[in-house]
């Protein structure tokens, strides 16, 4: 699924998501412009959720994308939250979501950030050993909090070397391969401030590979077993944690949101069978398949560069501050024009961004129908981690986002202004 799932061309044969034509909206709105289509948000969220069943919980990965506007809607669809800084529970307090379905990560979360999870009553994912001295210092006395232990499995899944977590040498987690996971369990039932609630994993983003998952289960179980066996010790929850890859072009062809959990629910039921353990609830997190698959952006060629023999540039009205991924991740989009998305596709050319750095690119070797300056272009796929990881580089306000539904598109978040950009500075 490369594209929202309420993408038609339209009588104009314009490219349509939610009912309304890209190049009215572009016209209306300005470049460059994400949209997010909300049936394909409530779509993708809904099969997780049903999938899930009452097995246990999906959490939306608010690192993918977040926005009070955008976690509403996640929260209607019965997601839970996995927030990872102090910042995303402010913007998830913002939209008014649950603190009792919200799990706090991250590799080094600070007192404050400690102490405020608490406070609002999150389960806090311990992620190494320092936490349980800030944690002592953030519970009072009496009171205990929710936590899980992040266990790194020591599985390598099939994706970028970038994006893989469950290995040994990761900064994420407590080792099995060397003890350190089960010394941070004991140490979790030891504390007199802590009620350990889970042990939690995830290996990985943009998976294709289900085995992964299932290997990681496997190790998982094996964990658990142990702490049975010698502590008596059965955990209520099991995080296995986000992952699974979306289709950024035509070619990739990704596992259902039903696949990804059933299969880990499947691992989850046969392997505790096969061990004697209850089966903890399940809790997965998945980011990018709820956000990516929903949002697009639009962009206006600019400058065209020929260089013959050699190559020739589009430069569109955005690029590395508003996605990063080809450059940070070797990630490949494709590109369609908005007025014509079927045209046939006769050349081979390099989208550009507008940064002033040679690794702005967004496409290399795009083949795609003859572009002109002015012309309305459209990457699909661009929901997750674009916006998330956008910046002001080269003094660019962010771009304008959209939400759309029944042909009326809302803006849920306004262009940043010059202005924006003066805000925090202090003369
Ligand atoms: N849970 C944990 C503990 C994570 O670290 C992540 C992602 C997720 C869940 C959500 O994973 P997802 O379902 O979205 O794959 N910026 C990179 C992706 C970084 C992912 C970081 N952790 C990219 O643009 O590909």
């Amino acid at each position: 699924m490369l594209f929202p799932v309420t993408y038609r061309v339209n009588a104009r044969g314009h490219m349509e998501v939610g009912g309304c034509d890209l190049a009215d909206l572009a016209h209306e709105h300005g470049t460059p412009l994400y949209i997010y289509d909300e049936d394909t948000v409530r779509q993708r969220a809904a099969e997780f959720v049903a999938a899930m069943g009452d097995a246990g919980e999906v959490l939306y990965s608010a690192k993918a994308f977040a926005s009070p506007a955008f976690l509403r809607i996640v929260a209607e669809e019965g997601m839970g939250l996995d927030v990872v800084s102090a910042g995303e529970l402010h913007i998830a307090a913002a939209a008014g979501f649950p603190a009792e379905r919200t799990y706090f990560l991250g590799n080094n979360k600070s007192a404050e950030e400690l102490e405020l999870a608490y406070r609002a009553g999150c389960t806090i994912v311990i992620d190494g050993a320092y936490e349980f001295e800030l944690l002592r210092r953030a519970v009072p006395p009496g009171s205990r909090a929710r936590v899980e232990i992040r266990v790194s499995p020591g599985v390598k899944p099939d994706t970028h070397d970038f994006i893989s977590t469950g290995q040994l040498d990761s900064k994420f987690g407590f080792s099995i391969e060397n003890g350190q996971a089960r010394a941070a369990v004991e140490q979790a039932l030891a504390h007199d401030r802590l009620e350990l609630v889970g042990i939690h994993s995830h290996i990985g983003s943009q998976i294709f590979d289900l085995r992964g998952h299932v290997a990681a289960m496997e190790v998982m179980l094996d964990l658990l077993g142990g702490l049975k066996r010698d502590l008596d010790y059965q955990p209520q929850c099991r995080g296995a944690g986000g992952g699974l890859g979306i289709a950024y072009t035509r070619a990739d062809d990704p596992p259902t949101p039903r696949d990804f959990v059933e299969t880990i629910r499947g691992a989850l039921a046969a392997g505790t069978a096969e061990r004697g353990l209850k089966a903890p609830r399940l809790v997965v997190e998945p980011g990018r398949s709820i956000a990516g698959p929903a949002g697009v952006t639009v962009y206006a060629a600019g400058s065209i560069k020929d260089i013959p023999g050699v190559r020739r540039y589009v430069a569109v009205d955005g690029g590395m501050g508003d996605n990063i991924r080809p450059k940070l991740y070797g990630a490949r989009y494709e590109v369609l024009k908005v007025a014509d998305p079927e045209a046939p596709a006769t050349e081979t050319v390099t989208i550009a961004g507008k940064y002033c750095e040679s690794t702005d690119i967004l496409i290399t070797d795009a083949v795609v129908p003859p572009i002109r300056s002015g012309d309305l272009l459209c990457v699909p796929a661009t929901g997750a981690y674009c916006l998330a990881m956008a910046s002001n580089y080269n003094g660019m306000p962010r771009p304008e986002v959209l939400m759309v539904k029944d042909g009326r598109a809302r803006v849920i978040r306004r262009r940043e202004t010059l202005d924006d950009l003066l805000l925090t500075e202090v003369f």
